[in-house]
């Protein structure tokens, strides 16, 4: 796994953070030493596929970067499913490509380049992953994206979406924003790397408060819901039709 040293280099400015080439070839690293409790998120998104997963329809995965949870996907689902990774960045595609030749990943599994603020068509699916993407849409398109999803889904299809969140009140956000940074000098990230990301994914990454979220679910259809994972600013729900 390539280290991410991004914005490791002093002087070097990365305008705004993107999804591009050399994004791409870190993005691993980055996700794994950046995103709290990762490796067990994953194997919690597993499950849940696993329990809403239907014979015979799709298994979305939106903005799915270098195809780990496509990977988890395929690994815990034992159903008749075709995977569907979409994401706009087709250096990201290209890696979720490779990385599925290279697991042997046999199964139905399409790699569609899109912009999740565009109207998407979302067919036959019992299960959507949002893991960390929400976030990236501009806000005044998620109304409809949820929808979408909504609509697609099959009864008793669900909807897992992961995202950084705010804290409820100014005094939360800030001290769970401390322990974030904490822990990512803990995965190895200096106090300028910290920074330099923080300042280039400003205006990129909208945050909503969790009670933001759920309603944003709730008024586009979704009535049952719950937490599944929470780690101070981040947070998982799973919403069911
Ligand atoms: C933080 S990563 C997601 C991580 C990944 N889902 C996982 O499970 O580890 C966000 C991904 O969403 C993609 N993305 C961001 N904005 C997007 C948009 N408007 N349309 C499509 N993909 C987008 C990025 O290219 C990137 O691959």
């Amino acid at each position: 796994m390539k280290k991410d040293t991004l914005f490791s280099k002093k002087g070097i400015e990365l305008a705004e953070f993107n999804f591009g080439r050399d994004t791409a070839e870190v993005f691993d690293d980055m996700l794994n030493r950046s995103v709290p409790l990762y490796q067990e998120l994953q194997r919690m998104i597993g499950e849940i596929a696993a329990e809403f997963a239907q014979d015979g329809t799709g298994v979305y995965d939106l903005g799915c970067s270098t195809g780990v949870t496509l990977q988890t996907l395929h690994e815990h689902i034992n159903k008749d499913i075709k995977l569907m990774g979409v994401d706009y960045s087709q250096d990201m595609l290209d890696k979720c490509r490779e990385r599925l030749t290279t697991m042997q990943v046999s199964r139905d599994c399409e790699l569609l380049q899109s912009d999740l603020n565009k109207p998407l068509k979302i067919n036959n699916a019992s299960v959507v992953v949002l893991n960390l993407t929400l976030q990236f849409v501009r806000p005044l398109y998620r109304d409809s994206l949820i929808r979408s999803i909504f609509e697609g889904l099959v009864e008793k299809g669900c909807l897992i979406l992961v995202e950084k969140v705010l804290g409820n009140e100014p005094s939360f956000n800030q001290i769970f924003i401390k322990f974030y940074y904490e822990m990512k000098k803990r995965q190895g990230y200096s106090k300028l790397e910290i920074s330099k990301k923080r300042e280039a994914l400003e205006n990129v990454l909208i945050p909503y408060r969790l009670d933001e979220n759920r309603q944003l679910l709730i008024r586009n259809g979704f009535t049952s819901l719950d937490i599944f994972y929470k780690w101070y600013n981040f947070c998982g729900i799973v919403a069911v039709k």
